[in-house]
């Protein structure tokens, strides 16, 4: 059975599209699922330029405007993923024609992320509006914890599922709020913690997901535990250093406790 997976923020820059090419592909290498990855953030499309992809010929602009059919908008990426693109589209777009477009295609594939726009407007809602489940991005600061408590109310109030918050550009500055903090905040477990990392710049100009880039790096492993839990299966970090380090340290850090009760209460419901 297919799974439509929405990265929501109501803020620019907290790493949901690195977040959804990441995820797509460590789901589709280190998984091996059947994965399409789309970009609805549909009135300022980036997606693209993380996957090399500069100026797409079929997008999902063209698609909502019955041009092609969704199959041709379909791009099979050598990241052993599929992509739909999307173009500047400068009109209002109807929220449920994504949720159609993507009911036509989701039997063909074991994993489909949508990545959002910033704004709470028709493009975040045709994502809500089409996933079954949510991760909701954020970072540790006050600003975008507002923004987080709006998108965690909107999730809610259409009954969406939020699977769990991701927290990234985590620097363990003093300043920082914690992931308690923001879990009593906002009533949502933290199922991934990803460090602010240089790295990830350099691979967003090398045009490849920092995952392949880098792929031992603390982000990357961190991607593929967070990508393990959502399809509830196992993922051991084979690190030489992270393991010595685990022998030696005692203590199990909160969201790693999440993604375990995440997938007990997953294993439950089947
Ligand atoms: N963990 C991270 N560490 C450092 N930079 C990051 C991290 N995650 C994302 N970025 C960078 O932050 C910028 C915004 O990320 P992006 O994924 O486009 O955010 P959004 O889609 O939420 O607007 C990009 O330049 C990206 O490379
Ligand atoms: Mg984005």
């Amino acid at each position: 059975m297919s799974r439509v997976i929405g990265v929501v923020s109501i803020k620019g820059g907290v790493g949901k599209t690195t977040t959804a090419v990441n995820l797509a592909t460590v789901l589709a290498n280190d998984f091996h699922k059947k994965v399409l990855l789309v970009d609805a953030n549909y009135y300022a499309p980036n997606l693209n330029f993380h996957l090399g992809i500069l100026d797409p010929i079929n997008t999902l602009n063209d698609v909502f405007q019955n041009k092609i059919k969704i199959f041709d908008a379909v791009y099979k990426h050598n990241l052993n993923f599929h992509f739909i693109a999307s173009s500047l589209i400068s009109r209002k777009v109807d929220p449920m024609k994504l949720r159609n477009q993507i009911k036509s295609i989701r039997s063909f594939y074991e994993v489909i992320i949508l990545d959002s726009s910033p704004s709470l407007n028709e493009e975040m809602l045709s994502v809500m509006l089409s996933s079954d489940e949510l991760v909701v991005l954020t970072t540790p600061d006050y600003a975008t914890l507002s923004t987080t408590l709006k998108a965690v109310r909107v999730a809610k109030q259409k009954n969406i599922p939020i699977n769990g918050l991701i927290l990234n550009k985590v620097r363990k500055h003093k300043c920082e709020l914690s992931l308690a903090d923001i879990e009593q905040a906002t009533g949502v477990h933290v199922l991934g913690v990803l460090p602010d990392e240089a790295k990830t710049i350099d691979a967003q100009h090398s045009l490849t997901p920092i995952s392949q880039y880098h792929p031992n790096a603390e982000i990357s492993v961190e991607y593929k535990k967070i990508a393990a839990t959502l399809i509830n299966e196992k993922y051991d970090d084979t690190r030489f250093l992270s393991n010595l380090k685990s022998i030696f340290s005692k203590k199990v850090e909160k969201h790693e406790i999440n993604r375990e009760l995440f997938k007990t209460r997953r294993f439950l419901k089947k």
